[in-house]
């Protein structure tokens, strides 16, 4: 089965969409787009597709009102197509979803105005992208994160990840799996492409939205059970970069990521320099309701069979 697409409008084999190399988004990074896991389960024989409405949601109100997009799809559209894309892709194992809206005109010019709009989604496989069994080592970036007031985090702004890319690279370049970026000010805002959270006296305690983080449905989803399954309250606050080496636990939370524990921060073990007791018990909490088993969050959940209707 070739990976397929949605591009102009219907259903394509991947290496049918293709875009001109005058494309806006190209040369200017305006675009946004958003990643959404789809789980498969092989006892149940079927993708869970996780938060997808929340997806959809932060790239329509945040992503595209930020760069003046404007898409000629609902929320509740733009999850259909995404059904049947992933049905009509075949895959039976799990899967990264990408949508992405993007200034399309094949025109020159730094602008935001007198732009086409277009819209695509493609879904493939991804391979893990942080080791979520060991534990990771990372280090703080020289390279500061994007502030709000050069490019907003609210948004997964295509242009912005030219910082996370940076910051990743050199981490990658000194040995480490990921980088944590500071803010301007020195405060802990997150990785390249996960939100961060620390365990410090039983609480969690994770950078808040002033600290030009992208609003996270990963830590969303953990705040959540961590409250609802486990009564542990999160603190949403600034975090100082010490704070990192003397916390009891340490993870990282993303789409992509899923939840990586951080066993080590600038040559520091965290706490015992292994995967600590919550860490672990919030990887456990995670898996069952990304995969669509707990009743109880159904609302997160959209179950597709693969055997569905391919039309
Ligand atoms: C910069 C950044 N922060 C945090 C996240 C985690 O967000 P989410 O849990 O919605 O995937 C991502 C990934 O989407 C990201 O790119």
């Amino acid at each position: 089965m070739p990976p397929y697409a949605f591009f102009n409008k219907r259903f394509m084999p991947l290496a049918e969409a293709k875009i001109g190399i005058l494309t806006h988004a190209l040369h200017y990074g305006t675009a946004c787009f958003e990643g959404i896991r789809g789980n498969w389960d092989s006892e149940q024989e079927r993708f869970c597709l996780f938060r997808v409405q929340d997806h959809y949601k932060r790239m329509l109100n945040n992503g595209c009102r930020i760069l003046k997009i404007s898409l000629p799809y609902s929320v509740s559209e733009l999850c259909q197509f995404t059904t049947t894309l992933v049905v009509k892709s075949g895959y039976t194992e799990d899967i990264y979803i990408r949508p992405l809206a993007y200034k399309s005109s094949e025109a020159l010019g730094v602008r935001l105005h007198n732009l086409e709009d277009d819209f695509f989604i493609v879904a493939t496989t991804l391979p893990p992208y942080l080791d979520t069994d060991k534990g990771i080592r990372c280090c703080t970036s020289s390279w500061r994160r994007v502030d709000d007031t050069m490019i907003p985090a609210r948004g997964k702004i295509c242009g912005s990840y030219v910082n996370s890319s940076l910051a990743k690279t050199e981490a990658w370049e000194h040995g480490f799996a990921e980088a944590i970026l500071l803010t301007q000010e020195g405060h802990v805002s997150e990785g390249s492409g996960e939100n961060i959270f620390l365990i410090i006296n039983g609480n969690l305690v994770t950078p808040s939205s002033f600290d030009n983080i992208l609003m996270g449905i990963t830590r969303d989803t953990i705040i959540k059970l961590a409250k609802n399954e486990l009564g542990i309250d999160t603190i949403e606050r600034a975090v100082d970069r010490s704070e990192l080496y003397l916390a009891d636990e340490c993870f990282f939370t993303g789409t992509a990521a899923h939840i990586a524990p951080i066993i080590e921060v600038d040559h520091r073990p965290v706490g015992a320099g292994e995967i600590g007791k919550i860490t672990t018990e919030l990887q456990r909490l995670f898996k069952s309701v990304t995969l669509g088993r707990n009743p109880k969050y159904s609302d997160w959940y959209t179950l597709v069979s693969p055997k569905s209707d391919k039309t």
